[in-house]
């Protein structure tokens, strides 16, 4: 039986070789935050020769690249990137993500947005039927916190500002639990439309092209369907 540490090691060793073949010499590569992220880079430093430097979506992933010797890039100079490797809270069997466990949506969805394939990676615990066991993260402007929490509410959630965090771009999270998400696009729709909104942890409007799921047995992979 493998430990969920050993299953998330698992998974990293095969987005590693799932990407490589992605990657050309002057290709750069969007990587995303977490603890499979973590693992990710690790089994990533090997190679790291094999493409020209790293584009990553938050502090904490850019000084791991940055202490394997990997080049990170400022999205500012990268018009393109074949790939965008990012771990999930919970995934649905269309690819819709829910995301933000370590606070870093805002940067992860913008970082996505300019790869040409995201690919998920996970242990199978977060494959779900239904977004929303998890708390949605919403990433929002702190003078907005209150007038926010207001409209979640609203929504039918229950909205918690993440004490003592502040995000690498100066928001702050409300955590909103109770949300059963049956329609993920429209609900991110709705919601990144509140004013004082940056944005939520629904990759739903663009959610993964592929998923990588460690589970005991090896690993499942799951493509988005046409
Ligand atoms: C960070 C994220 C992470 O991808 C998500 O929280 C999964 O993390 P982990 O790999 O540690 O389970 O969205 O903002």
């Amino acid at each position: 039986m493998f430990t969920q540490q050993q299953l998330k090691e698992h998974v990293a060793q095969a987005a590693v070789e799932h990407i490589l073949p992605l990657l050309a010499a002057d290709s750069v590569l969007g990587v995303g935050t977490g603890s499979t992220v973590d693992l990710f880079i690790d089994a990533l430093a090997p190679h790291r020769e094999r493409f020209r430097a790293a584009c990553s979506s938050s502090e904490r992933s850019t000084q791991r690249l940055q202490q394997h010797g990997f080049q990170v890039l400022d999205l500012n100079t990268v018009e393109t990137m074949p790939v965008y490797v990012d771990g999930a809270d919970e995934i649905d069997g269309r690819l819709n993500m829910l995301k933000g466990g370590g606070g870093a949506l805002t940067r992860e969805k913008i970082v996505a947005s300019v790869a040409e394939r995201f690919v998920c990676i996970a242990d199978e615990s977060k494959l779900v039927d239904v977004l929303g066991k998890f708390p949605l993260p919403v990433e929002v402007i702190p003078m907005a916190a209150a007038s926010v929490s207001r409209r979640l509410a609203a929504l039918g959630g229950k909205p918690a500002r993440r004490e003592g965090f502040v995000t690498d771009n100066g928001g702050w999270i409300l955590d909103v639990s109770g949300l059963a998400i049956t329609a993920p696009a429209e609900l991110e729709s709705t919601i990144n439309d509140i004013p004082g909104v940056v944005t939520c942890g629904l990759f739903a409007l663009s959610g993964a092209d592929a998923a990588l799921l460690s589970t005991q047995q090896g690993i499942r992979t799951l493509a988005r369907q046409a």
